[in-house]
């Protein structure tokens, strides 16, 4: 049986919570420890399923890990000979494609399995591929398989575009970035993803004796060196963890205090919650990339504001938050209107936020919701790790019982969020579900 969140709704969260090391700036930094043989120390990866994943992705490729007391993690790459990153594994998580660029710059040859679809939509790898064919690469495709191969001499430094019709690519960027690192001289990534997590894996890749300009603007240059070097860093906090547990506090109209919040990461974010109404006040002067915040609604404000949003690349709004605010229209004075245009299919959470008793209306990539002054707990289920998290927060606000059903997809990307919701004042419990 899988389990699933019962949630007794309507109690205002008070506390504070500790935002968690970024799980999609660990996922392609843990790739990172492929590009040299000496131990890559990583503070603050969060316990996820994904993570747990890609160490076991990890560990075919020769690579090992430990976790010390502290919680640093420790890889080491000691055995070079594998370089297969196999269907088992590849399936159960899109981000194994993070491994190709690694594999490629330091082994000269990589066998990826090509990641399917996902409930999200369709999501191609394409811009990957022409990045590292720009490098030199040798790449075709053989039963289901990226095989990609390095010229005689490895891979050469050279001026990419990875725009696509949606945008840059964020793993994309990555893989690219980290292959050009161990490249013959320089690189230039032109429309480079901006996202927070980009900075950081340059910033792990700096510290391994990468030589990286520009990472966070769309031009990032990388020169090549001869080789890297093991590293210590701590990944950054998760902007997406961060905004959901704005959102809990706002929804349920309690008042919650983060820590290790990545303030500067989430400006669209806070944007959107001042419209709705939300304040959000940094506390003292600590770095922004791990501010202190506290989180409300405005005074005198029973209901939020209706918002507009859209899904855009960093800067812009991001599309894993998408869902959270969602909820959080659902019971605004007035009509909300919201855009996807990351993943313009990104919609599963709606039509289960309907029945709770949501007004959403959907076209295309954009919906349209019609507040209530109510939402009611029901059974529900989304097969998105985002969706559901949208849902767990419906069920905060809601009135009477929630169950979210399916949450192995929460857990993929939110460390014990049930214990961390209950210990500010949650009525949640994991049970079994259906
Ligand atoms: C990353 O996925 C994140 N995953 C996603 O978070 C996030 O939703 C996404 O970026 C967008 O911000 C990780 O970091 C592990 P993209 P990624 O390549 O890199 C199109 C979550 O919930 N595209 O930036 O795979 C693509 O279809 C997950 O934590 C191409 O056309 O996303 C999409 O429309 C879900 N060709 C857009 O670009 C390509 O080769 C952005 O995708 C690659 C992408």
């Amino acid at each position: 049986m899988m389990d699933a969140f019962r949630i007794d709704g309507g109690t205002p969260l008070t506390g504070e919570l500790r935002v968690h090391g970024s799980k999609n700036a660990a996922l392609p930094m843990l790739a990172l420890a492929l590009l040299t043989d000496q131990p890559l120390v990583l503070n603050d990866v969060p316990a996820l399923a994904d993570i747990e994943n890609m160490l076991k992705l990890l560990a075919e490729l020769g690579c090992v890990s430990s976790r010390d007391v502290a919680g640093g993690l420790t890889l080491h790459t000691t055995d070079a000979s594998e370089s297969h990153a196999r269907y088992e594994i590849v399936r159960t998580m899109r981000a194994s494609i993070c491994t190709l660029g690694p594999l490629l710059a330091a082994r000269g040859r990589a066998r990826v399995s090509l990641p399917g679809g996902c409930a999200i939509g369709e999501r191609p790898v394409d811009l990957h591929l022409t990045g590292l064919r720009a490098l030199g690469a040798h790449i075709e495709l053989d039963a289901g398989d990226i095989v990609a191969t390095a010229p005689r001499g490895g891979l050469v430094g050279s001026t990419v575009f990875l725009g696509g019709a949606f945008g840059s690519t964020v793993l994309g960027t990555a893989n690219v970035m980290s292959a050009a690192t161990l490249a013959r001289g320089t690189t230039v990534i032109e429309s480079a993803a901006c996202e927070p997590e980009i900075v950081d894996v340059a910033r792990a890749l700096t510290a391994m004796g990468a030589k990286i300009e520009g990472a966070g603007s769309p031009r990032v240059t990388i020169h090549g060196v001869e080789s890297l070097s093991g590293a210590t860093h701590t990944v950054m906090p998760d902007r997406i963890e961060a905004g959901t547990l704005m959102i809990a506090g706002a929804i349920t109209r309690g008042n919650i205090t983060l820590s290790n919040c990545p303030l500067d990461a989430l400006m669209a974010a806070t944007d959107r919650l001042q419209a709705a109404g939300v304040s959000v006040e940094q506390v003292g002067n600590d770095d922004p990339w791990r501010a202190r915040c506290t989180v409300s609604m405005k005074a005198g404000k029973d209901r939020p504001d209706p918002i507009q949003i859209t899904t855009q690349p960093h800067p812009g709004f991001p599309t894993d938050l998408q869902a959270q605010f969602m909820s959080l229209a659902c019971l605004a004075r007035g009509n909300s209107v919201v855009t996807e245009k990351i993943f313009p299919e990104r919609f599963l959470h709606a039509a289960e936020l309907s029945r709770m008793g949501a007004q959403i209306a959907r076209q295309a990539g954009t919906a349209v919701i019609s507040g209530v002054d109510r939402l009611i707990g029901a059974r529900v289920m989304a097969s998105d790790l985002r969706a559901s998290a949208g849902l767990v927060l419906a069920g905060l606000a809601a009135e009477g019982t929630t169950v979210v059903n399916r949450v192995y997809h929460l857990d993929r990307g939110y460390e014990s969020l049930e214990t961390r919701l209950a210990s500010v004042g949650a009525r949640i419990e994991r049970v079994k579900g259906e």
